[in-house]
């Protein structure tokens, strides 16, 4: 008896749960105007809850050899960068669906710097021709805008995908 109800009152809370969340889909939209301004110069200001912690601060401990460039900053002005991507990585907010699904494809023992190469992204990704990736307007999967023309409010919804010289995308 006692077990039945315990396991109605697990069921009624973690559909509580279930709908405060329900409106959170994407990712965490960027938040921080220093954080804009710094790491969205040359590219799509990626939201911190697309990596975990661990990559983060691998990412902003070499900046100075960034993908084959350098985007060093100040040591003060990385450390508000780093407090900023931990304070809001993918396992500080598995609140939002994306962020926690991400974490949970990354193995404990790896730590990736580009979160085009989690195995949740590959998986999401892995049926798209390449021929529309390699294509000039798009270049790289990188190029998160190219594709999903929400990506900047953290809403990576299938309803708002649109491949250039393809169109919407049917699954
Ligand atoms: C000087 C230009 C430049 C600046 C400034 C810069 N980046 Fe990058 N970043 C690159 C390049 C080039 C790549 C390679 C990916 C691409 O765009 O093809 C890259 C890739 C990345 C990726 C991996 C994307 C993937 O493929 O999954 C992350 C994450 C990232 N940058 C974060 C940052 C952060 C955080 C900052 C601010 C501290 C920053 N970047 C500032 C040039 C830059
Ligand atoms: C060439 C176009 C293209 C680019 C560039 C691209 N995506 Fe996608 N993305 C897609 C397509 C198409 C799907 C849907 C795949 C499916 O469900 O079959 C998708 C799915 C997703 C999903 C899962 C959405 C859901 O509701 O299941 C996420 C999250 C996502 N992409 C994030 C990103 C991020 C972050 C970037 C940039 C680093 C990116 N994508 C770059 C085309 C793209």
């Amino acid at each position: 008896m006692k077990k039945t109800i315990l396991t109605s009152l697990l069921i009624a809370g973690s559909l509580v749960a279930g709908s405060l969340t329900a409106n959170k889909r994407g990712v965490a939209p960027v938040s921080d105007s220093f954080y804009m301004k710094e790491c969205a110069s040359c590219h799509f200001a990626y939201q911190p809850g697309l990596l975990p912690s661990r990559s983060w601060e691998k990412l902003m401990g070499n900046l100075s050899n960034h993908f084959s460039t350098d985007a060093s900053l100040e040591p003060a002005d990385n450390k508000i960068i780093l407090n900023y991507l931990i304070k809001n990585s993918a396992e500080n907010s598995t609140d939002y669906k994306r962020s926690k699904k991400i974490n949970d494809s990354i193995p404990k023992n790896e730590t990736p710097i580009s979160l085009t190469e989690t195995k949740y992204f590959i998986k999401e990704h892995r049926g798209i021709p390449s021929r529309l990736i390699e294509q000039k307007e798009v270049k790289s999967l990188a190029n998160c805008m190219a594709c999903h023309t929400t990506a900047d409010t953290g809403s990576y919804s299938e309803r708002a995908i649109k491949i250039p010289n393809y169109g919407k995308w049917e699954d």
